[in-house]
């Protein structure tokens, strides 16, 4: 094993810190290719079920000329932050680009999909036939620049976790496989772990209403049912981006995700925000919670251990 796999196996086996309100882990990994990871698997699948991020400073993503030609902010349509694919769909969203140039992003975008869902399923050996692509995005805007004069829920330079109003997830996890094809660092501020951030946040979140949950469904304002769960998750997305103090001072620390670096996290889990940076490839994953090896980390467990009581509907 070489100096800097040693490295990361230490890192990976030290055992946590003991304090309360413990941050999040941010473990580097020697992993330098998407294809044939699985050698390189230091633990990284405890690691980020228990709620840390991996990151690769030297697992880069090669953009062709062809492709670089077309890094340019004016390529969105100005409406959205990404450019993306939807799963398995050949749709390109958000792009403002001819048809040709279309063409060039969305094979950009699929090379990707397929490069990190390989990826995925070396690191995650247990994921295999409980995943599914979901959005493949590319963003071509400074990230952070006029952020702040959107609407604050939207405004991803505050600490949150990642939950979508119009799509409740019943537990389904969010996992991110990113790639800073840019010039410039990436800069994320991640916030303290998942159970602590909760605890912080539960008392606040209002009570749950299966009656308006219903009525939101019949009006098309969610695509399912929002259950108990994807309740408390878009509640405390929402406190903690509204909550300015707490951005400020609440236990967090910044990484600046080197140009050619990739990382990964379940964003549902991570607390993150994004500073600056420009061009990067991003893939979600939706992984069903019983492929979890680490079951006990995820939202939905720390959530029920919380609030004694069953957050999904029809469970078991
Ligand atoms: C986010 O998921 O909140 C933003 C991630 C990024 O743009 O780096
Ligand atoms: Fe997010």
């Amino acid at each position: 094993m070489n100096q800097a796999a040693l490295r990361a196996r230490q890192l990976m086996s030290a055992p946590p810190p003991s304090a309360a309100r413990r941050i999040t882990e941010i473990v580097e990994s020697p992993l330098n290719r998407f294809f044939g990871a699985g050698s390189f698997d230091v633990g990284a699948q405890a690691l980020v079920e228990e709620g840390g991020v991996l990151y690769c400073p030297a697992l880069e993503f090669e953009i062709s000329e062809n492709e670089a030609r077309l890094f340019d902010p004016r390529l969105s349509d100005g409406k959205r932050k990404s450019i993306y694919l939807r799963g398995k769909s050949r749709e390109i969203f958000g792009s403002s680009a001819s048809d040709a140039d279309n063409d060039i992003l969305r094979a950009m975008l699929e090379r990707y999909r397929d490069s990190a869902m390989e990826l995925v399923l070396q690191l995650f050996p247990t994921y295999r036939g409980a995943m599914l692509a979901a959005s493949t995005s590319f963003r071509p805007r400074p990230t952070g620049v006029g952020e702040a004069s959107l609407s604050w829920r939207k405004d991803d330079t505050r600490m949150h976790v990642d939950a979508f109003p119009s799509n409740p997830t019943h537990g389904v996890r969010i996992l991110r496989v990113f790639t800073n094809v840019g010039a410039k660092a990436r800069v994320w501020r991640v916030g303290e772990r998942f159970e602590s951030m909760a605890d912080h946040f539960l008392p606040r979140v209002p009570e749950y209403s299966l009656w308006r949950a219903q009525w939101l469904k019949r009006l098309g304002v969610t695509k399912r049912l929002r259950s108990h769960y994807d309740h408390i998750m878009l509640h405390l997305h929402d406190a903690a981006k509204a909550d300015l103090k707490y951005q400020r001072e609440s236990p967090q620390t910044t990484i600046e995700f080197a140009p050619g670096s990739s990382w990964i996290c379940f964003s549902d889990q991570v607390m993150h925000a994004a500073m600056a940076g420009q061009f990067m490839l991003e893939q979600t994953v939706h992984v069903a919670l019983h492929a979890m090896a680490h079951p006990e980390h995820s939202p939905l467990a720390v959530l029920e251990r919380a609030m004694l009581t069953p957050l999904l509907p029809h469970r078991g």
